[in-house]
């Protein structure tokens, strides 16, 4: 559709909703790594809208870096099988890292994402996550930060896409059927 508007079901949290949960895990985070050097490591492409959100309510100094990965499988569904499309710049020896996503599903991607990064002898290694959906977690993830835990429906926005559009959207909403229909 033209507009994207058209395209949505029903919104499910709010621009409003996102920002003062992140009002309050930016708190704790600025709390439980002070004085400490942190990196934010966002994983593309979802990551980027709660990455510049997060990163700016933080007074805690820190630097970013990106990683793209990739599943191998089946079109939609994650299969715990990842390749590297861009790595980190940064040197990971000794750092505090935090790694930043829009979304744990399965879990397959982090679960993955985690032992890779704990592999290269960072000081530590935590995970802050905008959504999770308990209902579709495949394996365990030990997760520090959540922003909120959802059911296990399809939703777009604020960094998720589906078809790689819908990526835009300043909240999180679920599609109309017709858009899956098209
Ligand atoms: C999505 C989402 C998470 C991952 C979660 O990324 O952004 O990174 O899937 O799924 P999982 O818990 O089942 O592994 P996607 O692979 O769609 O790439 P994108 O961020 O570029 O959209
Ligand atoms: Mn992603
Ligand atoms: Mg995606």
């Amino acid at each position: 559709a033209a507009d994207m508007g058209d395209d949505l079901e029903r919104v499910l949290i709010s621009e409003e909703r996102l920002g003062a949960r992140l009002d309050e895990i930016a708190a704790q985070i600025d709390a439980d790594y002070a004085g400490k050097d942190l990196l934010l490591v966002g994983v593309l492409k979802g990551a980027v809208m709660v990455m510049a959100d997060l990163a700016r309510r933080l007074h805690t100094p820190v630097e970013m870096d990106w990683m793209a990965v990739s599943s191998y499988g089946s079109g939609t569904k994650s299969s715990g099988v990842v390749r590297i499309l861009k790595d980190l710049d940064a040197d990971l020896t000794d750092r505090h890292v935090l790694i930043v996503e829009d979304i744990i599903d399965s879990g397959l991607t982090l679960s993955w994402l985690l032992s890779n990064l704990r592999s290269r002898n960072p000081g530590s290694v935590e995970i802050a996550t905008m959504l999770r959906k308990p209902d579709a977690a495949k394996v365990e993830v030990d997760v520090r930060y959540v922003g909120f835990e959802i059911a296990n429906e399809f939703v777009v926005g604020y960094g998720l896409d589906y078809n790689e559009r819908y990526r835009n959207l300043p909240f999180v909403g679920t599609l109309a059927p017709h858009v899956y229909a098209d």
